[in-house]
């Protein structure tokens, strides 16, 4: 695996790659990204199409309890290029913390044990990856006494989280995978449209989810960490839509909403 540091500084660089398809010759894959489906997103299916269409790059959307942002991003880009395959993905919130599944078919209930959780994943033949493992700004990582007792059963370990304000728990992520020779995957986490395209891994073709686990090995990985003030914007969005409402993220207003729509709110923010 290669660690590439980036040239362009920018927040949302206009570098387009030329080639004609990253598939089959290869993927850039941005491994861990939410959409309007997430509570705490409000990235629209759109953005992180046009992240496909101007740089090239995927993103593996993985949002919280529900595979419909997936189903939606990949629906659209198919249309364009069938070759590229159905990641449908989920980060799923378990008992013991959090778990992400990609390559799913159906969606996975939160609220599981981890082990069972697995088990779901590992019915439909799909790749668990743990994401942020040894964050501790983040509640929902995973326990760590759960991750070792669930790591034999592990495919992936997040070991570059752009989001994690500290970077030695990235560092932590990272000895641990190797210890345990699980491949280690990179993420932007990105919640809102300006952090999509900064992080991601370069992969070798693959077949199908075992052969994905084995490009992640051999992934390079392009890695830009985000400034912690995002998570100020991602606290903003969920408190809006526990107020107002948001019917993608399944989110019922907790009182009759007396404030505009939450997307006006948050966007002149932006
Ligand atoms: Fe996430």
């Amino acid at each position: 695996m290669t660690y590439c540091a980036r040239t362009d500084p920018g927040l949302c660089s206009e570098e387009v790659y030329t080639r004609e398809t990253p598939y089959p010759d290869g993927m850039l894959l941005d491994m861990h990204v939410h959409s309007c489906h997430s509570i705490d997103s409000m990235t629209d299916i759109g953005a992180i199409v046009r992240t496909w269409q101007k740089r090239r790059i995927l993103s593996l959307v993985c949002d919280h309890d529900s595979i419909e942002g997936s189903r939606r991003v990949y629906g659209e880009i198919r249309r364009y290029e069938p070759d590229i395959p159905l990641l449908l993905a989920e980060e799923i919130t378990t008992e013991e913390g959090e778990i992400i599944g990609a390559f799913l078919t159906e969606e996975i209930p939160p609220g599981l044990s981890a082990a069972e959780t697995l088990d779901r994943i590992q019915d439909q033949g799909a790749v668990s990856i743990v994401p942020h493992p040894f964050c501790t700004f983040r509640s929902t990582a995973i326990r760590r006494e759960v991750l070792q007792e669930c790591i034999g059963r592990i495919d992936v370990v997040e070991g570059y989280n752009a989001r994690s304000p500290v970077p030695e728990e990235n560092e932590m992520a990272q000895a641990y995978a190797r210890g345990c020779s699980k491949p280690v995957s990179v993420g932007s986490d990105a919640h809102i449209p300006v952090e999509l395209g900064r992080t991601y891994a370069r992969l070798p073709p693959f077949e199908g989810p075992k052969d994905f686990v084995r490009a992640v090995s051999a992934a390079e990985i392009v890695f830009q960490k985000t400034h912690p003030a995002v998570h100020s914007v991602s606290r903003m969005v969920k408190s809006a839509k526990r107020a107002v409402g948001d019917e993608q993220s399944s989110i019922r207003p907790r009182r009759r909403a007396a404030l505009p729509e939450w997307p006006g709110i948050v966007k002149t923010l932006l």
